[in-house]
């Protein structure tokens, strides 16, 4: 697929874009604000950057290249497992500076390795996954650290330009997909991760999905006509959850006289109408969903929707095709702080019309986070496999904050379904005639 050369060049620049990320998102604020805990839901941000050093030496440093463990008395704070997110504040964590300068120090180990290190030979280095792993693993960890950036209360830290004004969508609201079988995962994607693994054949039956995401607008509707005090919408779980939480909006709205704002990044601003809705639960997009008389797609129909090339029968990289994501595809990599409006992107678009299915927001979707057939949990059970089953829903697409490195059309990501302090949102579908 690629050779060898181009994908050590990607491992070098993935690695270097993500630090920068990473240094980011860890000075932009003072020591007092990395080590506090901004939310229950949330590690301290200085907890994210050692373990993302933490799990780069442990992968590249000591099960690629054999060497011994740095400072084996950590291995155990910065372990997920071992300590709820909630309980990491009461670690004796490495302080600011020295978290900076383990994870630097690991980094020169690991530049120097990735010269040295052949492309094959075992699964680990086959077309260099170790280090695309642990790319996107720094990269999910930086996702992470913007969402608590988010949570945190005080003074604006981040700055970004705001995406370009798009012109008023007036395409179709949702578009047919066919019928039919179609090929859902990969096995040739070099870094694509255990759980997106083995590419299968698929049938799905024929369906209509929305041509965009839900707008801010189009949940206002939903919140305006009582969507929030109708149990009918609601599944039973959600319906008690947001009582007993007494949850009215996303998270980080607030109504203001007749208008609703939010909170972004430290602003408070109008919630732009035209942009798509964020930080709503998986029962939050269940219940619009059966509002407006439609459903969440499956997994398999996102991933059709936007993989499916009917020309040809075959399942592309990205619904644009098989490139890489450039910066007129989607809106990824925390160039800006929010979502594009909807029905930005035309370069983006899948072969039958359907946008920003990459970018812009996660896609809560109807499905439960299940192994494909012939699933098998590589590097590690933890990454996947201890996560499968009915607890979880899948998410689909990537939001602003994620990086190109760790989006793809095959990628899966997965949540509990009361969750919406990650950047979520939905579009919604519908079974299409026979
Ligand atoms: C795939 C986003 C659910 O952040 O919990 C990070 C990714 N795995 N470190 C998470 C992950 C190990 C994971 N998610
Ligand atoms: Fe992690």
């Amino acid at each position: 697929m690629t050779d060898t050369e181009s994908l050590r060049k990607r491992a070098l620049t993935t690695l270097i874009t993500a630090r920068e990320r990473t240094t980011l998102l860890t000075s932009c604020v003072e020591d007092p604000d990395l080590t506090a805990q901004h939310s229950p839901l949330m590690s301290p941000l200085v907890w994210d950057l050692a373990h993302i050093g933490n799990q780069e030496e442990q992968w590249l440093l000591r099960a690629v290249a054999g060497r011994e463990a740095m400072r084996p008395e950590i291995d155990s704070l910065y372990d997920a497992f071992e300590h709820p997110r909630s309980e990491r504040p009461t670690l004796p964590l490495l302080p600011p500076a020295e978290a900076r300068q383990y994870a630097a120090e690991v980094r020169g180990r690991v530049l120097d390795l990735l010269e040295s290190t052949a492309f094959h030979g075992s699964r680990l280095t086959e077309a260099g996954f170790a280090f695309g792993m642990i790319a996107q693993h720094e990269q999910q960890h930086d996702e992470t650290m913007l969402i608590t950036h988010q949570l945190r209360r005080g003074p604006q830290a981040l700055t970004a330009p705001d995406p370009e004004p798009a012109p008023l969508f007036t395409g179709p609201s949702e578009v047919l997909v066919p019928g039919g079988p179609f090929t859902m995962g990969t096995s040739d994607e070099p870094w694509a991760l255990d759980n997106e693994r083995p590419a299968h054949r698929r049938e799905v039956a024929p369906f209509f999905i929305d041509t965009t995401p839900v707008s801010n607008g189009a949940y206002q509707a939903f919140i305006a006509d009582g969507g929030y005090d109708d149990e009918r919408w609601w599944a039973p779980a959600g319906w008690a959850h947001i009582r007993q939480h007494s949850i009215h909006a996303p998270l980080f709205w607030h109504r203001d006289g007749k208008q609703w704002l939010r909170r972004r990044f430290g602003v408070t601003e109008v919630v732009p109408p035209e942009e798509p809705v964020l930080h709503v639960s998986w029962y939050e997009a269940d219940a619009y969903a059966r509002w407006a008389g439609r459903r969440l797609p499956t997994e398999a129909e996102w991933e059709k929707a936007a993989r499916h090339d009917p020309v040809g029968d075959r399942s592309t990289r990205y619904p644009w095709g098989d490139a890489d994501p450039e910066a007129e595809h989607a809106n990824l990599g925390q160039r800006h702080l929010r979502p594009a409006p909807v029905g930005s992107y035309p370069e983006g678009e899948s072969p039958l019309g359907v946008r920003q299915l990459i970018g812009d927001a996660w896609e809560w979707t109807a499905s439960d986070f299940l192994p494909y057939p012939g699933f098998r949990a590589f590097p590690y059970k933890e990454y996947s496999e201890v996560f499968f089953g009915p607890e979880y829903k899948v998410l689909r697409g990537g939001s602003f904050a994620v990086d190109a490195v760790a989006c793809r059309g095959t990628f899966r990501n997965w949540d509990y379904p009361i969750r919406r302090q990650i950047f979520s949102g939905f579009r919604t579908a519908r079974s299409g005639a026979v």
